[in-house]
């Protein structure tokens, strides 16, 4: 089978190599699309696929329809907003995750993040501890568990809210549960967002919920920009000369937000959360074997289109 490897944001060359040996061992043939330039090159490059792994690359119903022969695109992550499932489902591709994978490389970002923001950016201004501050983690899932386990051996208090969770599995996790999410938000001097960018989710956090946070409270998003309704992140920014907001994805008003904030607010260039080769060759190499897996058996464990 012919599988291409579209990664707009590279794997380190250990992964590639990785994936390719994990493909080529199957006998299938691999081609490694990276760092390509538009949507359009995308399009184009998925003539022959039959099997695809992806990264935050945008599998759109215009790139499904441009390739006739595909079966199976791999998610080499956590989130899939990427993927147009509809239109995949609809041509009967399978679509995977490969969850799990990345989860430490974000976790440790996210707690980096927040001692970043305690010591001002790393500048020489007075910062604050960590230690005995309060964090709470919205969706206690692979990552947001892993930030609090890190976050609790640092000294700080950790609490945690998840949908899908009854108060004692988040218990079980090692945090305490919280009453609700408005809960949660009012009492935690940092608040580190685990959410996917879903229907229900897009926007949902703003104003209300960001203006509700304790004097001093840092915002940690490692999640997805569109979770964030941008407009009422500035009025809360705004109003609370106290709060902060640090993410590893730029608003669309990052410049506006920085020129009128300044170190209150920081973004990284380019989404960095799942760039360690640890987690390249994890998530990477584990999507390699869900492929040949599946084409060798038909294993649909991870599809997230069933
Ligand atoms: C994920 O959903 O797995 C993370 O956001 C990582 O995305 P990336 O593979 O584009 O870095």
């Amino acid at each position: 089978m012919k599988v291409l490897v579209a990664t707009q944001k590279p794997f380190a060359a250990v992964a590639v190599k990785g994936i390719k040996d994990i493909l080529g061992a199957a006998g299938h043939e691999v081609s490694v699309f990276e760092k390509y330039a538009a949507q359009e090159d995308l399009v184009a490059a998925v003539a022959d696929a039959e099997g695809i792994i992806i990264r935050s690359d945008k599998v759109t119903a215009e790139v499904i329809a441009a390739a006739p022969k595909l079966k199976i695109v791999v998610r080499a992550g956590a989130g899939f907003d990427n993927v147009d499932l509809a239109a995949a489902s609809a041509r009967g591709i399978v679509v995977m995750n490969t969850p799990g994978q990345n989860s430490n490389a974000v976790a440790e970002l996210a707690v980096a993040m927040m001692i970043f923001m305690a010591r001002t950016q790393f500048t020489p201004a007075t910062g604050s501890e960590i230690a005995g501050k309060t964090l709470g983690i919205q969706a206690f899932g692979n990552v947001g568990r892993l930030v609090g386990a890190k976050a609790k051996a640092l000294g700080m208090k950790v609490k945690a809210i998840d949908p899908f969770l009854k108060p004692e599995q988040i218990t079980d996790g090692g945090a305490e549960p919280a009453g609700s999410l408005e809960e949660l938000y009012a009492t935690s001097d940092y608040l580190s967002i685990h959410i996917p960018a879903t229907p229900q989710t897009i926007g949902s956090i703003g104003y209300e919920l960001i203006s509700s946070m304790p004097k001093g409270a840092t915002l940690v998003n490692t999640a997805r920009k569109e979770v964030i309704d941008e407009a009422g992140l500035e009025k809360a920014l705004e109003e609370r000369p106290d709060l902060k907001y640090i993410t590893d994805v730029a608003p669309d008003n990052y410049e506006a937000l920085r020129e009128k904030f300044g170190l209150r607010v920081f973004a990284t260039p380019k989404k960095m959360g799942a760039q360690t080769s640890e987690a390249n060759i994890n998530a990477g190499l584990a999507a390699a074997r869900q492929i040949t897996d599946f084409f060798a058996t038909g294993n649909t464990r991870f599809q997230v289109n069933k």
